[in-house]
């Protein structure tokens, strides 16, 4: 472990916008490191993907990471977790970490009762990730698993606040809440952008766990001392149209000022458009 803080970048991925939660938690909390955010936008959403199309495409980002001589890795995507964490942490020279082992922690934390719903993607509902995950640690629990791929199409149209919001995240924990789930996991980086719709809704009937926050928590432990200078800043990758994913960060995050550099997809690898 570095005695003295590294100035090297720490990688964020998601198949669009939805790690910006997870960027946004980093950066609330270690605003002094330097964050290389990219997402995979021509391949969005991840969702409808078998696991095996996303382990591969999230292999193409580990290299791209390394070659950019990253300190740490995060995927800030539950579902390229779900397909890719063990492969890369096998493959990677530096720290990879997944949010959703955190958020599996903080939920048996949190829950009194034991009984846990997660929210996700349909890939990782049918991985069954969180399910298993919970039930490693504490065979007692009930886990309630929900996908609800409405709400990740919503955020990466910068939709997250309104009635059609409102109504669709009634839709999608309204089983959860019947059979008292008293935590809910928003096991889609995409889900917390409307996380206050959720607290609206959910009310006093649950704890909601964000697995982005948990992870970013745990950046000081595997990397040991972050940098506390004011000199922190933000490189944003796509790989798809920049301008239009400069406009829907803007509308999730207006901290996300910088135009984004476009990465092309060839032959299976990125390659840096200038
Ligand atoms: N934000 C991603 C997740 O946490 C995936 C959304 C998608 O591409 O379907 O699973």
């Amino acid at each position: 472990m570095p005695i003295n803080p590294d100035p090297r970048p720490i990688g964020m991925f998601d198949s669009g916008e939805g790690g910006l939660t997870v960027l946004k938690r980093a950066w609330d909390l270690y605003p002094g490191e330097h964050y290389l955010y990219a997402a995979d936008s021509v391949h969005f959403p991840y969702g409808t993907r078998s696991l095996a199309e996303v382990r591969k495409f999230f292999m193409g980002f580990l290299d791209f990471f390394i070659s950019q001589h990253v300190k740490a890795i995060i995927i800030a995507c539950n579902t390229a977790t779900a397909a890719a964490l063990e492969i890369a942490q096998a493959h990677s020279p530096v720290p990879v970490i997944g949010v959703i082992q955190p958020g599996v922690a903080q939920a048996l934390k949190s829950s009194k009762t034991g009984v846990i719903g997660i929210l996700s993607t349909e890939a990782t509902y049918r991985a069954e990730v969180y399910p298993r995950a919970l039930k490693a640690l504490n065979a007692n629990v009930q886990a309630l698993a929900a996908p609800c791929p409405v709400l990740v199409t919503m955020v990466e149209a910068g939709q997250t606040d309104g009635p059609q919001v409102e109504k669709r995240v009634r839709h999608c924990t309204r089983s959860l809440l019947a059979q008292h789930a008293d935590t809910l996991i928003l096991g889609c980086t995409h889900f917390p952008h409307m996380e206050h719709i959720f607290a609206k809704v959910v009310a006093d009937q649950a704890v909601i766990v964000d697995p982005g926050l948990a992870t970013a928590r745990l950046l000081p432990t595997i990397l040991g001392p972050l940098n506390t200078t004011d000199d922190g800043a933000i490189r944003f990758y796509t790989t798809g149209e920049p301008k239009q994913a400069l406009h829907i960060a803007r509308i999730l995050w207006p901290k996300m000022s910088e135009q984004p550099r476009q990465l092309h997809w060839h032959q299976g690898q990125l390659v840096e458009l200038s």
